[in-house]
């Protein structure tokens, strides 16, 4: 596996890899790798010829009271586990490198970038937006792995990429869970033992949601309220948001006939987690 540190070291490889008529697939992270990040790499390799995989903790998706200084950082760890999913090129730039001091351009993508995390997080989805498209430009994949963990950056980044024609396929993977049913996150090793049994609430709720959505109930703010009642089993956790929308425009649904994104998100501990479930249209 190639480590490139700089832009131009990463062009070169990608270069090279195009020479060799491979087809390049993309996987953006920000690293504390984890079984999520992973089976999108394994995506990535059973659909592309070359898989390159970039680690940048994005300090523009951070507000400033956020944890950007904190975030976990385990690069060797990170290099053993892609080096052994045989990944062919690491980017890992430093935030000097990415951003030029008196840069002035940023990716908004409007409405959309204002809802669930964007309204917690103000500014969040412009960074992620940002950052997307400067990796999009650096590495000109024919496809870009993400995960439906993080809903809200999928519907941002798919509108930005048909907004801005970006010649790319977003391939968006499953939510991979510990057996438990907890969401894998980098930031679950933020959680003490209470914490983490606390955490289960999430995927608690969303499955008591999506089993009374499957026996029959459709309107949104009952099933809002349910999933309410079962989340105060856990007054530690203290929630953010439970919405019911459009999985496409993040915009409320009244009800889930045709279909609906169930996000939440809650402060456990030191942590904030999100999860979510798709309702299917019936
Ligand atoms: P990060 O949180 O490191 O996540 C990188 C990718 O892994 C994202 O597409 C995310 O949705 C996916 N992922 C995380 N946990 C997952 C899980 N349990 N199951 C499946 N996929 C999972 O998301 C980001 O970084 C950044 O915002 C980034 C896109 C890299 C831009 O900076």
């Amino acid at each position: 596996m190639q480590i490139a540190r700089t832009i131009a070291e990463a062009r070169a490889a990608i270069a090279a890899l195009r020479a060799a008529n491979k087809t390049v697939a993309l996987v953006p992270t920000m690293g504390a790798l984890h079984r999520g990040h992973l089976s999108l790499v394994r995506a990535a390799r059973a659909a592309c010829d070359a898989v390159v995989v970039t680690i940048f903790v994005n300090p523009t998706q951070f507000g400033p009271n956020e944890d950007f200084s904190k975030y976990p950082r385990t690069f060797d760890a990170d290099c053993a586990l892609l080096q052994a999913e045989n990944v062919d090129l690491l980017f890992a730039p430093q935030p000097g490198e990415m951003y030029a001091q008196d840069a002035t351009t940023v990716v908004e993508v409007e409405q959309i970038s204002a809802r669930l995390d964007g309204q917690s997080r103000p500014g969040h989805f412009r960074g992620v937006a940002t950052v997307v498209a400067k990796l999009f430009n650096i590495v000109a994949p024919g496809k870009a792995f993400f995960g439906q963990k993080d809903a809200a950056q999928v519907a941002v980044l798919r509108r930005m990429v048909r907004d801005l024609n970006f010649n790319v396929e977003l391939v968006v993977c499953p939510i991979v869970r510990e057996p438990d049913g907890l969401a894998m996150s980098s930031r679950n090793r933020y959680l003490s033992p209470q914490d983490r049994r606390s955490a289960l609430i999430l995927d608690r709720v969303l499955r008591h949601i999506q089993s009374r959505a499957a026996a029959g109930a459709i309107d949104a703010a009952e099933l809002i309220d349910s999933g309410l009642a079962v989340l105060a089993d856990e007054p530690d956790v203290r929630l953010d948001y439970l919405r019911i929308v459009d999985p496409d425009t993040l915009a409320d649904l009244p009800d889930v006939e045709r279909g609906a994104l169930v996000a939440i998100a809650a402060h456990v501990g030191p942590a904030r987690l999100i999860d979510n479930v798709l309702i299917p249209s019936r």
